[in-house]
């Protein structure tokens, strides 16, 4: 591997992002056998890459979409979109998760029939207004306890206040065919899906009983990568959720996910260059061409923390590693374990296929990293 990754660099220059294409089927496949009622929508937001979409959609999944250029974005990769099944396309194989939706887009979505999320009044009342022939999800405000990613203090009703916004949107007219939640970006507590699977299923129920017309609940994302020293067994957890959704959710309930992370973190690797190095505060710090600004900005944005390697062997010592921008929050890791390294030097990074290219920027003038794909 070390190998391959070396003359990658050689061939293409660094920094260099390496998408191994095999790995993101290995995970898809992963989690269809073990959440077999399950299915899948990619987020996309966890990387939008046209050749991630293109290979996902060759697999049949689905994408949750955030926003009017995601939803473009997955019109332009899959090709069959854009034929004359577009609106059954749109409405069977995309999601709008984001509850919060400018006028501007819910005007786009008119022609189609999109499924999209809400939680509060005032969204139901603007998607009355501008869309009103969307399919209605309502978001769940559920605990994200422990998860890399909170995201409840932005997002989900109450679900001792749900029933009442969903009276509202049956009260104008509005059809609720879901009900979703997302625990927070890298759950590894199952006790947040536990939660949430049950304060779907008391909603649905109370809904059903009213006759509403919910024939959905979307599971959300959250699902946690192995990232390296993460102590995860995918087939473990998710057989213990496939459990309790078949308790919880009578069988002609369609069950859908909105992975992001899960799906293509494991599926790509980073090679830097070191530019430069200094001794500072009794240890090496070694100046790297990418940083927070750049792929790995999921140090700032994501909360995640990356490790580096080494190709060469030696002892080691504790470092630094920082970006190449000229400003001190560019710094990655104040402790890694590195052997004695010289400037042109390569180290690369696993797991960096979330949360990575997507936040990427050009600041300071330094490029993204270059992207190459493996087995697509
Ligand atoms: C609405 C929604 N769905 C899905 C996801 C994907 O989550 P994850 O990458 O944890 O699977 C996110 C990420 O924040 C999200 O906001």
């Amino acid at each position: 591997m070390a190998k391959s990754l070396m003359s990658l660099a050689k061939r293409h220059g660094t920094p260099l992002l390496i998408i191994d294409h095999k790995v993101i089927r290995q995970k898809y496949l992963q989690f269809r056998k073990y959440l077999p009622r399950v299915g899948v929508y990619y987020a996309i937001k966890a990387n939008p890459l046209p050749e991630i979409i293109k290979t996902l959609h060759a697999l049949k999944s689905g994408f949750d979409v955030a926003s009017q250029e995601e939803f473009e974005m997955v019109m332009k990769a899959v090709p069959g979109s854009a034929l004359k099944k577009k609106n059954d396309f749109v409405y069977n194989d995309i999601i709008l998760a984001n509850t919060i939706k400018p006028v501007e887009t819910l005007k786009k979505m008119i022609p189609y029939r999109t499924l999209m999320t809400f939680d509060n009044i005032e969204e139901l009342k603007k998607i009355k207004k501008y869309c009103p022939n969307a399919g209605l999800i309502i978001r769940l405000r559920v605990p994200n306890i422990g998860s890399m990613v909170e995201l409840s203090s932005k997002f989900g009703i109450e679900p001792s206040d749900a029933m009442q916004l969903m009276d509202a949107a049956v009260g104008m007219g509005m059809d609720v065919e879901g009900i979703s939640f997302h625990v927070g970006s890298q759950c590894v507590n199952i006790e947040n899906y536990m939660t949430a699977f049950n304060a779907a299923a008391e909603l649905l129920k109370a809904a059903r009983a009213k006759v509403y017309n919910v024939r959905l609940v979307n599971i959300g994302g959250g699902f946690p990568a192995d990232y390296e020293g993460a102590d995860v067994s995918f087939p473990n957890f998710a057989k213990k959720l496939s459990k309790e959704i078949d308790r919880l959710f009578p069988q002609e309930i369609e069950i859908v996910a909105e992975p992001g992370r899960y799906l293509v973190a494991e599926a790509a690797k980073l090679v830097v260059k070191i530019i430069g190095k200094a001794y500072r505060d009794g240890k090496t710090y070694y100046y790297i061409n990418d940083g927070v600004y750049n792929t790995l900005s999921g140090v700032i944005f994501d909360h995640c923390v990356y490790h580096f390697h080494s190709f060469k062997k030696g002892k080691t010592s504790v470092s630094a590693v920082v970006g190449p921008t000229c400003d001190a929050l560019d710094s990655v890791s104040i402790s890694e374990n590195l052997p004695d390294l010289q400037i042109g030097d390569l180290l690369y990074v696993n797991d960096i296929g979330a949360y990575s290219n997507a936040s990427a920027t050009n600041f300071n003038g330094f490029s993204k990293a270059k992207i190459v794909h493996a087995n697509n």
